[in-house]
């Protein structure tokens, strides 16, 4: 009996751990404590036991017992704490939460668009520092030293030499020094003059630069370049005008404007009632330019331009403060 009883008690832990549901614990309970269970046998076998073991034994078995009725217990408590009450079993058919996803900021949804637009017309992406020196944002540009030209652009000094680059121009040098004709690329970039910031101009804004040069580049396959640009990127019904203007680095050098798609050429404040927008500043790459960087002018000529990215996008929204660019507010932000 004692035996049994000892064989018993190692058996039944592992049942009853193993009884993961109601049903798993009922069967247990009818197999140790039910009527004709297991404890129910073994009390039968108790009046069979010799009278000098009995004492020993009813002792050992009522002890067992106990424990048996203590285990199922602890498991029955363990099971019904692991229930979830019906109240809070999720409620399928309540609509899901939206999760709130970011967008790109409206510059680079407008950089990347320039970018694919000029791609296709053959033109690969080149990049420079933000951080120039004298010679690249201006000498090689054929601005000379003392030259009032300089003064067109305010610039913010690091030291004598070095500065934040005003134009992504220089990135026109860099990459020519680096490669020989023919090169066809845009040059996207930040910028940055010493300006007081107002609704019209900031201390840092972007430009997108384009250069081609090769042998025999004309006038007039810039025109057709920059106005097959901006059809695409204004639309197609777009009317347009170059207008002559100056420019160390060109020559000669045209600003182009597009009819105001705002008004239809009425009159508003975006074009300031004169109908026409200036979109960007181009020309012929000035052979002093071509020379600075190695190349041959009498061999090679070549077409260049560079437009503000925030007053693209600025214009093509109707966006009529540059600073809401550089805020990061969410409810300008959200709207793109
Ligand atoms: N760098 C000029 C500026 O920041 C823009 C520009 C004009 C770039 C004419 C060009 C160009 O490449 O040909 O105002």
């Amino acid at each position: 009996m004692l035996e049994k009883i000892h064989h018993l008690r190692e058996v039944l832990s592992a049942e009853l751990s193993a009884a993961k549901s109601r049903g798993d614990l009922e069967a247990f309970r009818v197999k140790y404590l039910g009527r004709k269970g297991i404890l129910a046998q073994l009390f039968d076998e108790l009046r069979g036991i010799a009278t000098e073991d009995k004492p020993a034994a009813g002792k050992a078995l009522n002890e067992f017992r106990s424990f048996v009725q203590g285990e199922f217990e602890k498991q029955q408590a363990h099971l019904a704490g692991q229930e979830t009450p019906a109240s809070s079993v999720a409620d399928i058919s309540l609509p899901g939460r939206v999760r709130p996803a970011g967008t790109k900021h409206p510059i680079t949804q407008t950089m990347e668009e320039l970018k694919r637009i000029f791609a296709r017309m053959g033109f690969t992406i080149a990049a420079g520092p933000d951080i120039e020196d004298d010679y690249h944002n201006f000498t090689a540009l054929n601005f000379p030293p003392q030259h009032p030209a300089r003064d067109m652009q305010d610039t913010f000094f690091v030291s004598k030499n070095i500065l934040l680059r005003t134009h992504t121009s220089p990135v026109q040098i860099r990459v020519m020094e680096n490669q020989p004709p023919p090169v066809r690329v845009i040059m996207p970039g930040r910028v940055y003059r010493n300006e007081a910031v107002s609704a019209r101009s900031h201390v840092i804004f972007h430009q997108l630069e384009g250069l081609y040069v090769d042998k025999n580049v004309t006038m007039s396959e810039l025109k057709g370049t920059l106005v097959a640009f901006a059809k695409q990127y204004y639309g197609s019904s777009v009317q347009y005008k170059f207008r002559p203007t100056f420019f160390p680095f060109t020559e000669p050098s045209a600003d182009m404007y597009i009819s105001c798609f705002v008004c239809g050429q009425k009159g508003c404040p975006i074009c300031k009632y004169n109908g026409w927008l200036e979109i960007l500043g181009s020309g012929m790459v000035h052979p002093h330019v071509l020379k600075n960087v190695g190349y041959d002018p009498e061999v090679s000529t070549g077409y260049a331009f560079g437009m503000g990215i925030e007053r693209m996008a600025l214009l093509r929204y109707g966006i009529d403060d540059i600073r809401l660019y550089f805020e990061n507010d969410l409810r300008f932000l959200k709207q793109f």
